[in-house]
């Protein structure tokens, strides 16, 4: 009997009572290998002793102090660890503190259009992002969103969002396209729609660095963002890079979008903030917003009760300077060439392993029937679902994930491990994949 609303009504889910490094452990004493932090989340494993003492050393102090007569020291000092660490251009920001990924969009959405009405551009309301992707759950990031299943049942809640197609390599590029003309093709498109909206309409566009859960992992071609950048600065419209999972070190740097070269002009975070130790997210805007909400209004029009909260902030703080000062970015790098060359090695050729990709330590395998062909198994075979329930069944969390190949259809598994993941817990990660892949694909039809 539960009284909790779960994901899944009839689930029996285990009751997880602890944690011990990169494993959790349920109330049978049975132990699971965290392979995707969750949903990239858990990316300082499940007791890392720094994080507990700060919240605790907090919790001490002062828990709560509202915004409107209060700033706390975490909160200003983890800001300032974010701007100072934030891509090049982007300059004196500033950052708000939230409780989610969903709300990060959602104010980064506000913030938008709180800057251009500061600047007397009125009319610039639309928003372009990309198709797949996802943005969260709320009814602005959902709209933001071009994840069909899950905007399905809400559609006609939804505000009007254009999408362009994501650049998605293994489905898209085009026979003996490089990767270079594969980039700007993708990117161009967004000037298109631009030119079709009327640019004087256009807003923001919002698209993740590296795409996560919707399409699997899948980095930008070589040059894609920087055409992005100049598009969106020849419009004036804002680029908004969605960080939520791709962000905090996961794919080998603070922010995932200095790899590309540019800045974002608002940037929202939050799973690897607080690695799950408090709930916190975060948008960072830039000092062009800044600078014009400054030089106009110079309040915020967008608040919500819990932000810049003590403790969360102090946690989050925490967890940024294990990192740093664990030099755990050289680790990401050093077990995510271990991962990838583990995965390819494992999968390469495999009969339905369709595509290996990812960047850092977050690493996806995409399946398909025929690898041939590239068609994928249908939705309804619900083949990652299957996987997971054997990797769960051997001790093993890895995130499963459908629609990749077509919005409805496809299957990809995402592994996201911890930053402090050791060469050992990495093999054994391929080695229990591999096994749940296996048995996963015997349960379909061929
Ligand atoms: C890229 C991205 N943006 C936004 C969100 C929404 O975050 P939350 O679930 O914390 O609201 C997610 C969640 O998975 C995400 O992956």
């Amino acid at each position: 009997m539960t009284y909790v609303l779960h994901r899944t009504l009839s689930a029996n889910l285990p009751t997880v009572v602890a944690g011990d490094g990169n494993y959790l452990i349920d109330s049978e004493g049975k132990r699971y290998l965290d392979a995707c932090g969750g949903a990239a989340v858990s990316c300082l494993g499940h007791d890392n002793t720094r994080v507990r003492e700060a919240v605790k050393a907090q919790m001490d102090k002062v828990a709560f102090a509202h915004t409107s007569f209060f700033t706390n020291e975490p909160a200003e000092e983890l800001a300032e660890h974010l701007i100072t660490r934030a891509p090049k251009g982007t300059g004196n920001g500033r950052v708000m503190y939230l409780g989610s990924g969903s709300e990060a969009m959602e104010a980064a959405l506000k913030l938008a259009r709180q800057y251009y009405l500061e600047k007397g551009e009125t009319a610039r309301t639309k928003i372009i992002a990309r198709k797949p992707s996802y943005h969260g759950n709320t009814l602005g990031a959902l709209a933001t969103g071009g994840h069909e299943g899950r905007r399905a049942p809400f559609q006609p809640l939804l505000m009007d969002v254009d999408h362009i197609d994501a650049a998605y390599d293994y489905r898209m590029r085009k026979e003996g396209e490089t990767q270079v003309a594969f980039g700007l093709r993708m990117a161009n498109l967004l000037e298109e729609r631009i030119q079709v909206l009327g640019p004087e309409s256009v807003m923001a566009f919002v698209a993740e660095p590296v795409v996560g859960a919707s399409l699997g992992t899948e980095p930008a071609p070589v040059g894609y963002f920087r055409r992005i950048r100049e598009i969106c600065d020849e419009y004036g419209v804002l680029y908004i890079a969605d960080e939520v999972m791709c962000g905090m070190g996961r794919t080998g740097t603070t922010f995932a979008l200095e790899q590309e070269g540019i800045h974002a002009d608002l940037t929202t975070m939050a799973k690897g903030l607080g690695a799950g130790y408090q709930p916190i997210a975060a948008v960072m805007a830039s000092e062009k917003v800044i600078s014009t909400i400054e030089g106009g209004s110079g309040l915020l029009w967008n608040g919500h009760t819990y932000m810049s909260h003590a403790v969360a902030a102090a946690g989050a703080l925490a967890v940024q300077k294990v990192i740093e000062e664990e030099n755990l970015l050289s680790n990401i790098l050093e077990r995510g060439a271990q991962l990838q060359n583990e995965l390819n090695a494992r999968f390469g050729q495999h009969p339905n392993s369709g595509n290996i990709r990812g960047r850092g330590l977050f690493w996806t395998v995409e399946l398909v029937r025929d690898k041939a062909t590239k068609s994928p198994f249908t939705v309804a075979s619900k083949l990652a679902p299957k996987i997971q329930r054997a990797a769960l069944d051997q001790g093993l969390m890895c995130y499963p994930a459908q629609g990749c190949a077509d919005g409805t259809n496809g299957d990809h598994i995402l592994l996201a491990p911890s930053y402090t993941s050791t060469a050992a817990e990495i093999s054994e990660i391929v080695d229990l994949v591999s096994t749940a892949i296996d048995a996963g694909l015997k349960q379909v039809a061929p």
